[in-house]
């Protein structure tokens, strides 16, 4: 599985550029499908068949990128946000463009400042002189260039959010045999500009419940961004509230027994910024029932997104648990 996660992580897929990971994804499960498409949106549709109710499990491909918004005189890249990028963590990083052009992030004088800098202060230095000479172009898009690495338990890398709720659906499509549900697993498109590839395919599909697996902060690192009870190391957190969305409480119930009852590790969350697809598929249509398994991760939003390998197998457990006889009475 640390194969498929160092795989998918360094493939590019800003949102909306999803292409090669949906390929990537494509080739791992397409001899365990019963159905599989595209929609228009760009969202992969794994769908394993069953005669039980809908299930929807949804994670996301796409991964913050940036966007040329001009070349200026001296052929630099200037460049908008693509999601929720915090400019904190662009300064000094390499970037990758999708023609394969690699820049380095620089940052204009700030005048002592120690704040974020403004996105207008940066600039993609790509070697050229000129915006004539400039190999990108206005509307390019570009996403951290950096490989995974594993320290002790942990993984960092790239693009952790949400690729890994990506490895964790492939690998529970792989590994379930039988499950009492029709599944559908979505790994959907633009999630990082507003959950979008989540609206069309719940719309779509239209689910009786709806699971997605994503990633969430902690507070478990010195004066934390946030303060909150998640931790890494301390298995998957099953949400419970975040700003876009509350967990439906029997669907956030359920994913406790069923953690109880198989020794599973597991954290309750409380996220105060942020959303997942959960939240657009909770809000289709006439409103769907919800719950969010989240691995816990460390910087997210940077080029070093880490999280413990033990949660990811733990989440796993549990994911494939959910999915498995018996039928919970409220999807009878
Ligand atoms: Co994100
Ligand atoms: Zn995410």
């Amino acid at each position: 599985m640390k194969q498929t996660l160092k795989k998918l992580v360094e493939t590019f897929g800003p949102s909306g550029h999803e292409q090669a990971v949906r390929d990537v994804i494509n080739s791992l499960v397409s001899e365990c499908a019963d159905e599989i498409r595209t929609d228009a949106l760009g969202n992969l549709i794994v769908r394993k068949k069953g005669s039980g109710k809908k299930v929807m499990l949804a994670a996301h491909m796409d991964e913050i990128g940036l966007i040329v918004s001009y070349i200026d005189k001296n052929g630099f890249a200037r460049i908008n946000p693509v999601g929720g990028v915090r400019t904190l963590y662009e300064v000094c990083g390499r970037v990758l463009f999708e023609n394969g052009t690699v820049g380095v992030i620089g940052m204009e004088k700030m005048g002592g400042s120690s704040q974020a800098p403004p996105i207008e202060k940066l600039f993609v230095d790509v070697a050229a002189s000129s915006p004539e000479t400039c190999p990108v172009r206005v509307g390019d898009v570009g996403c951290f260039l950096q490989p995974m690495v594993q320290t002790g338990g942990h993984l960092t890398a790239k693009a952790m959010d949400d690729r890994v709720g990506c490895a964790i659906l492939i690998e529970v499509i792989r590994k379930l045999k039988v499950s009492p549900y029709d599944l559908y697993f979505v790994f959907s498109a633009q999630e990082e500009v507003g959950t979008r590839g989540a609206v069309t395919s719940a719309f779509g599909i239209r689910p009786d419940v709806g699971i997605a697996v994503d990633v969430t902060l902690t507070g478990d690192t010195p004066e934390p961004q946030v303060k909150m009870a998640v931790s890494l190391d301390k298995g998957p957190a099953i949400k419970v509230k975040d700003s876009g969305m509350l967990a439906t409480p029997w669907v956030k119930d359920w994913m406790i027994d069923t953690a109880e009852s198989g020794k599973i590790p597991y954290q309750l969350e409380v996220l105060l910024g942020g959303t997942t697809d959960a939240r657009a598929i909770q809000t289709s249509r006439a409103g769907v029932p919800v719950g969010c398994l989240s691995v816990p991760c460390r910087y997210v939003h940077s080029p070093s997104e880490t999280v413990s390998y033990a949660d990811v197998r733990h989440t796993v457990k549990l994911l494939a648990a959910l999915l498995s006889s018996p039928v919970h009475p409220r999807l009878a």
